[in-house]
């Protein structure tokens, strides 16, 4: 497809919305604040922070750089730049399938906590037994998570059918304001909770002495996760970015949103966590069954329930929609289908899939591949193996394969914009990022 045919976003704001809509996401609220809550808190965030700016920003800045000098989908992108770097492209279409998987279950659960938060299902309970049992009983159910999850995925779909700029442009511009909006709200209401304080402490006072190793590599993994690096993501939306959009910039913004975002999900929910005296390791049922809990003992609980619900449900569909995305064009653009063709294949095969990823957690429990069931295996080879190793290819491509001059050209936009820190970017990526990488994998495969 030629350059001129294809659709871009409209101004800066908008390539800013759509790349933080994909990053903002079920990583920044649903999973950030409980691998910080059982990683000690404060010392984890601000080597997190270090992270996003040693590692997130110049990798997003070469996904961007990949995107925009090819106007391509994924495998197009590199195939184009280099034919025996398509692997990279490949890579990134099978990542987003295979989170797709796993991620539409969990927005799919946001989506029935959200409903029974309204209905007022959510109060019949106190304990946090009882939280305990109807989580389990709902995800083991057959039927009722792939019916929520169903609904969430027709929703994703409806925004890819009306396509770049009616469907993602967008959406990316009522729900990502949408989203701060209720965060700011919920953040508010926390910090005013009795005992809240104590939970800020805990979140913001770093203590370094619990750090390890294990600490550093996990929140790198958090941060790439988080920032929706290494699986082409980024290089496809940035093919839609127009010529006059300055990357770095963008990339500056996007990350300074996600980590904002994770921040105040974090503000949000460990004072709660504190005021009713939780410990905050609580692990993945973190926001399933210890805040309905903590939502419960509070005035309107229901009110504030269905707005926290809401915004999982928010985060996760702009970040659904950007990996549908990396499917939808690359089907588009390399297998010659129409678009609402390339939607509704994608749409059906994530669809299959992610049932009988739901149905692993009940059904199909003894299922077994390595001894993990089909949910944690997709999450786990995506998380540990596809992504790094992405993020790792991606780093050496643009460092060391990707024509300078080329790649100048994107960051400077043609000369137009000054590039006064080339060398420490070119550094970053050649070395730092590689070698990190290759730590975070070879640590997550138990070489160490
Ligand atoms: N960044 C998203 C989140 O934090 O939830 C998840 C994600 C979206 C990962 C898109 C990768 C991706 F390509």
């Amino acid at each position: 497809m030629k350059q001129s045919q294809r659709v871009t976003l409209g101004g800066k704001l908008s390539a800013v919305l759509v790349a933080a809509g994909s990053s903002v996401g079920l990583g920044n609220i649903w999973r950030f604040p409980y691998v910080a809550g059982d990683n000690g808190g404060g010392a984890f965030l601000a080597i997190y922070m270090l992270c996003v700016l040693i590692l997130g920003l110049p990798l997003m800045i070469a996904e961007f750089s990949v995107g925009r000098a090819t106007h391509r989908n994924a495998v197009g992108a590199y195939r184009t730049l280099d034919r025996k770097w398509s692997f990279l492209g490949y890579n990134g279409v099978l990542a987003a399938f295979l989170i797709l998987g796993f991620y539409f279950v969990v927005s799919g659960w946001t989506a029935e906590y959200m409903v029974h938060s309204v209905t007022g299902e959510l109060t019949r309970y106190t304990t946090a037994v009882e939280y305990t049992a109807m989580f389990d009983r709902f995800i083991r159910n057959p039927w009722r998570p792939i019916l929520y999850t169903s609904l969430f995925i027709a929703a994703t779909h409806f925004v890819i059918a009306m396509g770049v700029q009616k469907g993602i442009e967008r959406s990316a511009k009522v729900l990502m304001p949408m989203l701060f909006i209720i965060l700011i709200a919920l953040a508010i209401h926390s910090l005013l909770m009795p005992g809240g304080t104590e939970g800020l402490k805990f979140f913001l006072q770093p203590d370094f002495s619990k750090v390890t190793a294990a600490t550093v590599l996990t929140a790198l993994g958090q941060a790439f996760f988080s920032l929706s690096l290494g699986i082409g993501t980024m290089v496809t939306y940035a093919s839609y970015f127009k010529a006059e959009t300055d990357l770095r910039h963008t990339a500056f913004h996007v990350t300074i949103l996600d980590t904002t975002v994770a921040v105040l999900a974090g503000i949000v929910i460990f004072p709660a966590v504190f005021s009713v005296g939780i410990e905050p390791s609580s692990g993945p049922s973190l926001v399933f069954i210890t805040l309905p809990g903590i939502f419960n003992s509070m005035p309107l609980s229901m009110v504030w329930s269905s707005i926290f619900f809401l915004l999982l449900v928010v985060a996760a569909l702009t970040s659904t929609i950007s990996l549908h995305e990396v499917i939808t064009v690359y089907l588009h653009e390399e297998w010659h289908m129409s678009r609402r063709g390339a939607a509704w294949t994608t749409t059906g095969g994530t669809m299959a899939l992610a049932a009988l990823a739901s149905l692993s957690l009940g059904l199909f429990d003894s299922w077994r591949i390595c001894g993990l069931n089909l949910f944690d295996s997709l999450d786990y080879l995506t998380a540990n193996i596809l992504l790094p190793a992405g993020g790792f290819f991606t780093s050496i491509f643009v460092g060391w394969r990707m024509e300078r001059k080329a790649l100048q050209a994107q960051i400077t936009n043609d000369g137009k914009l000054p590039f006064r820190i080339e060398r420490l970017f070119r550094f970053l990526l050649r070395y730092v990022c590689p070698a990190i990488l290759l730590l975070v994998f070879l640590d997550n495969m138990g070489i160490f």
